[in-house]
């Protein structure tokens, strides 16, 4: 029988986070990346010369970011904005469907609207008034070590351009649609932000091997994670819950849903492929969160 006995709303996530002051963080002028102007030809924009001026403009916002410390809010355009509202109404439907309780909790403290793009500033600010996490503009993406430790500083990289119109089901980086659609929402829930955390503090432990684990144990979780909740299996994972390909995916039986094994996940190699073929299910976020820490406590020894 699936038994999932944790509050929607309080997960417990709980661990051992230590404090950290503003004194404490380390500058965003020091923030690692990687260049990433070149967009691989794979990808839908790759020969759309106003798309790809457009998303070096509002990556360049990001740099600049990394100047001043100050978010800079983005005029989304019309255009911009209807890919927006077309994947959030497609989302609203299988997400009240198959999300989890914990997750619908905190898309409505986030309070994005699927009318418009939200800015980082707002989200900013909201989840500063709930747990103290931050976003900080990032043009692309960076590696597993510099993107997870920087959530040991309670701070999540976050892009702000938008997917291409062409195809609005489908993003081969991370856009603004995955980001505030899957991640930042559960960032206001104080113990997936301490949880979040403690993978951070436990990124900046790992040797190479123990990183490589880390990222499959957040591919598989906060990326791809499904979670037994309300006698059924639902999806807490962003790259699901910002995708309604992906929402539709995971459900169907074109993957193999498997109980989460820690050890068989941390060996486990997965791609970043359009549809994901084998998905893991936590039985608990207690269970899961027991595991990860375990496994942290083990780097060093
Ligand atoms: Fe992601």
């Amino acid at each position: 029988m699936l038994t999932d006995t944790t509050s929607p709303i309080e997960p417990a996530f709980e661990v051992q986070n230590f404090e950290v002051t503003k004194e404490e963080l380390p500058a965003f002028e020091d923030m690692p990346f990687e260049d990433i102007e070149e967009l691989p030809l794979e990808h839908p924009g790759a020969r759309d010369p106003e798309y790809r001026k457009r998303r070096d403009y509002i990556a360049s916002l990001a740099k600049k970011f990394r100047e001043t410390g100050e978010i800079t809010d983005v005029e989304y355009t019309k255009e911009e904005q209807s890919v927006w509202q077309h994947v959030a109404g497609e989302l609203e439907e299988l997400h009240q469907e198959k999300a989890s309780p914990s997750y619908l909790q905190a898309k409505k403290i986030l309070g994005i609207s699927n009318d418009r793009i939200p800015q980082l500033s707002e989200m900013n600010k909201r989840l500063g008034e709930t747990t103290g996490y931050r976003l900080a503009p990032i043009e692309g993406l960076v590696n597993t070590r510099a993107f997870l430790s920087w959530l040991s500083w309670r701070t999540m990289l976050s892009t702000q351009y938008i997917r291409h119109h062409s195809r609005p089901g489908y993003t081969p980086e991370p856009d603004i649609v995955h980001e505030a659609m899957g991640h930042i929402p559960m960032f206001t829930n104080p113990n997936f932000a301490d949880f979040s955390q403690f993978i951070g503090h436990g990124a900046r432990m790992a040797n190479d091997e123990q990183l490589e684990g880390l990222g499959r144990i957040y591919w598989f979780t906060i990326e791809f994670g499904l979670v037994e909740a309300e006698g059924d299996i639902k999806a807490y994972g962003a790259g699901i819950l910002s995708s309604f390909k992906e929402m539709k995916n995971a459900f169907s039986d074109n993957v193999e849903r498997r109980p989460f094994v820690l050890e068989e996940v941390i060996e486990h190699e997965y791609t970043y492929s359009d549809l994901q073929p084998i998905l893991y299910v936590a039985h608990s976020y207690k269970e899961l969160k027991e595991d990860v820490r375990r496994y942290i406590e083990s780097f060093g020894k």
